[in-house]
């Protein structure tokens, strides 16, 4: 949440802050600004998208070579031209950005009231700058040091980059609890919320860590920790190309995602799955196959998303591996008081890896001796970082703020964990375990098929989009699929949406179900076909339109769907990855054909960094 984003050097910084800005906008786009450094500090600010910025700011004073720049997305303070970031200190002589909370900032806004101070904005940020300037003054003291003293009375999570009118080239950051990376060039550093504003100039990164503060100039990059120790740079080569961040000829990023999805799939399986071969070569789990083998259980705790591949996994591990598994809400997990043996294995899902409750609710966990396994998207990520194994979806960066690529990919992860594990503690057949390697080696080329006949559900899409409310019912592994759809529409189009296993509907969902009422079944070919037909009937008695998810070859659900979508027959726990696609498709394009800016849906932001 909120995108940061610097750099020092010989260059303009001015065009390297504002494209890196059009990068990390997924991760907020309340209000934009930047600042630079040259001869005294200059700060321009908007309400709005960086385009926004961009036309205010015309024909005004954009030298300096030194500069830093704020992606909002609103925590205290609506969104406003003066809550915008950076923020000028009572002096003028210090500009600042912030991603995170201070918690504290009510007790501090106290002490410097009384001290006379007055703010111009209702932002924590502000308070936390003038703090910073308050010390400095009072013990006659750099930046650096006020800021490392400030840093020691804070609670709360941050990433600060701050800019010094006395202090020419310069930029001082710190981090905890967000996202902070600094690219390392010739004669000149880049600082980001992730490396994408730095890719097209250095492959060369550092991480920086929690509590670790950078005094960043163009020869020179310090660490140290809220000590005032000095740390060796890490300093880490990235793996990412360009490409990988743009959009390569389609509409929206959301829209190139879905269609990555073959060759997502496919990078994620590389190595790792050898059909032929009968195995599956995961190094996070051999590394930890004992801990996973005796198991007494297993609990995965996620957001999102991420929360629905978490629960199909617990469906799919149950099944296969036999170990009880249980799944929270990561938000609700870290905050109650959770039963952890030692020995325990925590499985945390996370996209982006930098998911301020996961995060916590795993560094919770981790202290009470359990065993952390990260199945993350993000390399480098937080996340990734603090688990003691895990494994990648190397789907690449998804920038739309709906997730598509990186929620297959977790399947398609999850789905080989469970295959290792079973096959490794014998609780599965030979046969359906070669059976499923097979299943699962064809998943991209069905999911190649699906996309091929994503025209049918612009046709659907049309002709449900003035819906004020949709249902999603499944059963089995298709109920998260279902629970996924509805939040993948709400997000998308704004329609409000309810997902729930077809059989709950009779609890009480039922009641809404009238002629204007779309219902979209997953209804693949399983277990439970004949128990969801009965439930299609059961909304087709009374009015409603359903929408039918169905397998190809299926002859009954035709005969009595309004609009049905068909998809290659999958074994059931493949069948998800297939059925998720159109879930997908339908809210794109419902959400464009309500002229929603389905990248950038109002109020939501890609990382979610704050609790
Ligand atoms: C929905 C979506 C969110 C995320 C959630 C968790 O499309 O993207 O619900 O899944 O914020 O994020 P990660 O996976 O990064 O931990």
């Amino acid at each position: 949440m909120c995108g940061i984003v610097g750099y020092t050097g010989s260059k303009m910084a001015f065009p390297i802050v504002i494209s890196g800005l059009k990068r990390l906008e997924y991760r907020g786009y309340d209000s934009t600004g930047v600042a630079l450094l040259n001869d005294g500090l200059k700060v321009y600010k908007k309400k709005g998208r960086v385009a926004d910025l961009e036309n205010a700011i015309i024909g005004k004073d954009l030298h300096g070579h030194t500069g830093i720049g704020h992606t909002r997305w609103a925590t205290h303070g609506e969104p406003n031209d003066k809550n915008a970031h950076p923020h000028s200190s009572a002096s003028g002589k210090l500009v600042m950005i912030h991603n995170g909370i201070i918690e504290n900032y009510a007790q501090l806004k106290k002490e410097l009231v009384n001290k006379g101070y007055v703010f111009s904005s209702d932002t924590d940020s502000e308070i936390l700058l003038n703090f910073i300037e308050e010390i400095k003054e009072n013990n006659q003291c750099n930046l650096e040091e006020a800021l490392r003293i400030a840093l020691k009375r804070v609670t709360g999570t941050y990433v600060i980059l701050l800019l010094d009118a006395e202090n020419p080239d310069t930029i001082i950051a710190a981090r905890k609890g967000s996202p902070l990376v600094i690219g390392v060039g010739k004669g000149e550093h880049f600082l980001g919320s992730d490396a994408s504003p730095m890719l097209e100039y250095t492959k060369e990164v550092v991480y920086v860590n929690d509590y670790e503060l950078a005094i960043v100039r163009p020869n020179e990059l310090i660490l140290k920790n809220l000590g005032n120790e000095q740390i060796t740079p890490f300093v880490t080569k990235l793996d990412m190309e360009l490409a990988a961040i743009e959009k390569g000829g389609y509409e929206h990023f959301m829209l190139k995602e879905i269609f990555e999805q073959p060759s997502t799939i496919n990078d994620c399986l590389r190595g790792r799955l050898d059909a032929a071969a009968g195995t599956i070569t995961m190094s996070g789990i051999e590394n930890n196959i004992t801990h996973f083998k005796n198991a007494n259980r297993i609990i995965i705790v996620a957001c999102g998303t991420s929360w629905h591949a978490a629960l199909l996994a617990e469906y799919i591990i149950e099944e296969l591996c036999r170990i009880p598994v249980e799944v929270e809400y990561a938000s609700e997990f870290r905050y109650r008081n959770p039963i952890i043996n030692k020995g325990d294995i925590i499985i945390a899902i996370s996209q982006s890896g930098e998911t301020a409750d996961t995060l916590v609710a795993i560094e919770r966990a981790k202290e009470n001796g359990a065993i952390i396994f990260g199945v993350v998207n993000v390399v480098g990520s937080s996340i990734a970082r603090i688990s003691d194994g895990g494994a990648y979806t190397h789907a690449g960066p998804e920038i739309g703020v709906a997730s598509t690529k990186t929620f297959t990919g977790q399947l398609a992860v999850l789905v080989m964990m469970a295959l290792k594990i079973a096959n490794e503690k014998g609780t599965i057949s030979e046969d359906r375990y070669k059976n499923l390697l097979l299943e699962l080696e064809a998943v991209p080329e069905k999911v190649d098929a699906i996309l091929k006949s994503a025209e049918q559900l612009k046709t659907i899409a049309l002709k449900y989009k003035d819906a004020s409310d949709a249902l999603y019912l499944g059963r089995g592994y298709n109920f998260p699929i279902a629970l996924e759809g509805a939040l993948k529409l709400k997000e998308i189009s704004y329609i409000h949406a309810e997902g729930y296993p077809a059989a709950e509907m009779k609890h009480g969902p039922i009641a809404l179900v009238d002629e204007n009422l779309p219902v979209v079944f997953i209804a693949t070919k399983d277990l439970y076909h004949e128990k969801i037909v009965s439930n299609i009937q059961e909304i087709k008695a009374r009015k409603g339109k359903v929408i039918a998810i169905i397998t190809e070859g299926d002859e009954i659900i035709p005969g009595m769907a309004d609009d049905v979508f068909f998809v290659p027959f999958a074994d059931d726990i493949i069948a998800p990855m297939l059925s998720s696609i159109p879930m997908q498709l339908l809210s794109y394009y419902i959400g464009i054909a309500k002229g929603v800016d389905v990248d950038k849906p109002r109020n939501l932001a890609k990382s979610v960094t704050v609790e």
